[in-house]
């Protein structure tokens, strides 16, 4: 039994949702631990598309009991209309769903302040998912953001709220020129959330840590990815959680002990939604070309991806602060068609060579990849279903990026649905 935390390698969109439902089929837990409604995680069963934001994608298999993690922040709007879609779809939740008492919540004045603080950056904007994200961060690293706990005793959640307000009233007013958002209604919201969720509330961490000691099967399922996490990524156009490894130990309450596997999860090529660095983007004609063969369009605000070569320096960075220990290719599928496909194996900047991600974001900008170039395989993959079955240009391809990442492949996904899978022997 063991617990593996399924981590972005990339900027997000990996193909997290398809390989989280994929191992659930032998997991007794799967656990959410940071980002919230900015994740859009695709599930796709028979041809049916699911797309979940906040409920962890084990929720699909019955026998599965699913957290959110404390390091998680919850809408409660977008968490009631996910919980009515997924019953609408046929999916039971029942006692199957815990919550920590210590997770934070977004509330509208989230949106508002994050939405405001966009719009004012003009061309600077980072291109967030304009769901609040930032700001519920800020409140709890500034300490005064409201917790799932505090939503159990009226009169505490009252006056809390009225602080709260009173705080982020004077800066929605004064500096975005927005009207006031009054206490009493964010009060009811609260309340009538508490109504709908106290059963479900708990102290994830000791009900994590018992379960392990149980002998149980857990799945920790990061968002994003480690290129949007607020330390190692491509600050500041990241998210303000730590997707990567850590993060899962910090927003669950488990140890750094307790971790088993650290399974990456990466697309063949790449992709970013929003502004930031992408050094090995491709020029708009051929970006526009992968982004309809992969249908690269994002899962919760439907903005296009931007779409680039493998870049193993960025990989690299994954398998360095995650210390992954596998690789999971996805969207192998998308490249079948091309004649030559190229990975950027370092970078080079004012002719100094780069061969590990820089921090500094002008060195980001501008950063040349150095690019090797594969030969493609010119054949459909997307119903291959073993290892010896892929074209020896394919096999190729994927072990020059096991070789350049230093980590094993464990597997290969070739399409969106669960059986669209093969397992590297
Ligand atoms: P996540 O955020 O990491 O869960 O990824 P998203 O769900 O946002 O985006 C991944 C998209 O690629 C979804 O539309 C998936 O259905 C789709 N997908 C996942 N794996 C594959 C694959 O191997 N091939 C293809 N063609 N699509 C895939
Ligand atoms: P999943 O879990 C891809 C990006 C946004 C923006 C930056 C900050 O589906 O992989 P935020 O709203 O978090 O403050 O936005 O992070 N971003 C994602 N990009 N996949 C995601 O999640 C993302 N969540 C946030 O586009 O650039
Ligand atoms: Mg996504």
């Amino acid at each position: 039994m063991a617990v593996s935390v399924i981590i972005g390698g990339q900027w997000g969109d990996e193909g997290k949702g398809k390989i989280v439902d994929l191992l659930s089929q032998k997991a007794d837990i799967v656990a959410r631990y940071q980002g919230g409604p900015n994740a859009g995680h695709t599930v796709v069963i028979n041809g049916k598309e699911i797309i979940l934001h906040q409920i962890p994608s084990g929720i699909l298999w019955p026998h599965t009991n699913c957290v959110i993690g404390n390091g998680v922040v919850i809408d409660p709007r977008v968490f009631l209309e996910e919980v009515a879609f997924l019953k609408d779809q046929g999916v039971e939740i029942d006692d199957r769903l815990l919550i920590s008492d210590r997770a934070h919540l977004i509330l509208p004045y989230h949106r508002c302040l994050d939405t405001a603080s966009e719009e004012s950056q003009g061309s600077k904007k980072i291109g967030t998912t304009g769901r609040g994200i930032g700001p519920a961060y800020m409140d709890k690293v500034g300490r005064f953001g409201l917790r799932v706990c505090d939503l159990l005793d009226e009169q505490h959640l009252r006056t809390k709220i009225t602080d709260i307000l009173a705080r982020h009233n004077k800066v929605l007013e004064s500096i975005y020129n927005c009207h006031p958002i009054q206490a009493e209604d964010i009060v009811e919201q609260c309340l009538a959330f508490a109504q709908s969720i106290r059963d479900h509330i708990t102290d994830a961490s000791v009900y994590l840590n018992q379960a392990i000691n149980d002998g149980k099967e857990i799945l920790l399922e990061g968002a994003q990815g480690t290129m949007l996490d607020v330390d190692f990524g491509t600050y500041p156009f990241v998210t303000s959680s730590n997707p990567t490894a850590g993060g899962a130990c910090i927003g669950t309450g488990l140890g750094p002990n307790r971790l088993d596997h650290i399974i990456g999860i990466v697309k063949a090529y790449t992709t970013r939604v929003g502004m930031g660095p992408l050094p090995t983007e491709f020029d708009a004609k051929f970006s526009e070309h992968i982004r309809q063969l992969g249908g690269e369009f994002g899962a919760t605000t439907g903005r296009p991806r931007r779409c680039g070569w493998f870049d193993a320096v960025v990989v690299n960075n994954a398998v360095r602060v995650n210390g992954l220990t596998s690789l999971v290719i996805t969207k192998l599928d998308v490249l079948d068609t091309l004649e030559e496909i190229k990975i950027c194996t370092a970078y080079e900047y004012n002719g100094m060579v780069f061969e590990h991600y820089p921090a500094d974001l002008k060195v980001q900008l501008g950063a040349r990849p150095i690019l090797e170039k594969h030969p493609g395989w010119l054949t459909s993959t997307t119903d291959i279903k073993s290892w010896e079955n892929l074209p020896h240009n394919t096999k190729s391809y994927l072990n020059r990026l096991s070789e350049l990442t230093g980590v094993k492949i464990g597997l290969v996904s070739v399409g969106p649905d669960r059986n669209q899978t093969i397992v590297v022997p």
